[in-house]
């Protein structure tokens, strides 16, 4: 069953008045633009869509010298090659699948960044979901984990010029990569930190209806089809307080893999008895207006690759949100672990039999998924 959006500019973001520029770069003079703020320019008015995530997919990053080096020191890519090393040693599992830590590591990225409002300003990008002790909101709930992580990073990594705002966006961009099948996002670095919390209400809730999330999203320069484009991340996902009754059930039957059995299941009725779906994202998929683009991400040849594209390109966006200088940002993507193309999992018939078991909160299954591990019991 479909229903339909009133608002005429539904997937219109190719049309080229139709994405917004932030901050110095709505006025700074193409001239005085530096490399990075032109790629992060023309990533924003989607002029060369499939850049984002193609550009560096096989450019790895060599730090030249120990930590605690003049070398590394000498260059600001330097320390990051240190932190994603942990980051990647911390969010992949032993099946190979992204685990608690990484899935939560994208949902902070983009609790932290989507504070911001074009409205009314304020907050973003900026680290103080972790420095402004945002994790005591009911929203937040189910990020502990990674909020813990984040200052145990901070104290390693801070005075070797690592700032929070940074390692939470850095966060984000390596657990995409981890996670089977995710893409490699161009990664910045150089966001200042703040420890003001964000204004309250800025953040979505999963019993709202379609409307006023895409107004929420609207106000924050993601239009519908950015916002389709961004909810696909609920496939590796395994929610515990939307419904804790079902804790560990998982919004896709792909818990871990960065796959898109979730534009595929979602507006469906046949999915398997544990996946779990938000009434946000069976609202926002089952609209008249969103099914061209759902049914472009859900195809099972073409559509994954599309769906990286487009999510490194909208994930760019967000994760800028707030910083008031772009164009002085500098690219580490280099860093980044280097992406698995092609995943199988070890465990599928366990996978599949657990998928369609009776629910029942947060079983052994649940929890092996949620770390990763094979539902075997062995690896
Ligand atoms: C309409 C907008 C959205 C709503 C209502 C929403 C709501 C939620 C809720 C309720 C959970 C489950 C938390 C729990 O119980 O543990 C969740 C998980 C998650 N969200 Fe969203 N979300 C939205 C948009 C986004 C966006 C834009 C991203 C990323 C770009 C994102 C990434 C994630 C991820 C990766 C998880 C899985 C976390 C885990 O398994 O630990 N979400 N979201």
């Amino acid at each position: 069953m479909s229903r339909t959006l009133s608002h005429p500019a539904f997937l219109s973001k190719r049309d080229p008045e139709t994405p917004e520029l932030l901050a110095d770069l709505k006025t700074l003079p193409d001239a005085e633009l530096t490399r990075v703020g032109a790629l992060i320019k023309s990533i924003l008015l989607l002029e060369n869509a499939t850049a984002p995530f193609t550009q560096n997919l096989t450019y790895v990053y060599t730090a030249p010298g120990p930590l605690a080096s003049p070398e590394c020191r000498a260059d600001t890519c330097c320390v990051w090659s240190y932190v994603a090393e942990e980051m990647e040693r911390d969010f992949r599992g032993p099946t190979g699948r992204c685990n608690e830590f990484a899935r939560q590591a994208i949902r902070l990225g983009f609790h932290d960044a989507g504070t911001w409002s074009k409205s009314e300003g304020g907050s973003g990008a900026d680290g103080s979901f972790v420095l402004g002790g945002e994790i005591a909101r009911p929203i937040n709930r189910g990020l502990e984990e990674i909020n813990n992580k984040m200052w145990a990073y901070y104290h390693t990594f801070h005075s070797y010029g690592a700032g929070m705002a940074d390692l939470v966006q850095m966060g984000a961009t390596v657990a995409a990569a981890v996670c089977p099948q995710g893409p490699r996002i161009l990664s910045f670095v150089g966001r200042n930190d703040s420890d003001v919390p964000a204004p309250e209400g800025r953040l979505p809730q999963a019993t709202q209806d379609a409307e006023p999330l895409i107004a929420l999203f609207e106000d924050k320069t993601i239009d519908r089809g950015d916002l389709i484009t961004l909810l696909g991340a609920h496939t590796i996902g395994q929610q515990r307080f939307e419904d804790t009754a079902r804790a560990g059930d998982p919004q896709s039957s792909t818990p871990g893999v960065w796959s898109t059995d979730f534009y595929r299941e979602t507006p469906r009725n046949d999915t398997p008895k544990r996946v779990f779906k938000f009434h946000s994202d069976v609202e926002i998929a089952t609209f008249e207006e969103s099914l061209p683009l759902w049914g472009v991400f859900a195809d099972p040849v073409n559509g994954l690759e599309t769906w990286n594209s487009g999510y490194a390109a909208v994930y760019i966006r967000l994760s800028v949100l707030g910083v008031p200088h772009i164009n002085n940002l500098v690219e580490c993507t280099g860093v980044l672990p280097l992406p698995v193309r092609n995943y199988s999992a070890p465990d599928g018939a366990e996978l599949s039999e657990w998928l369609n078991s009776d629910r029942a909160p947060m079983r052994e299954e649940a929890i092996l998924l949620m770390n990763g591990e094979s539902l075997k019991g062995e690896v």
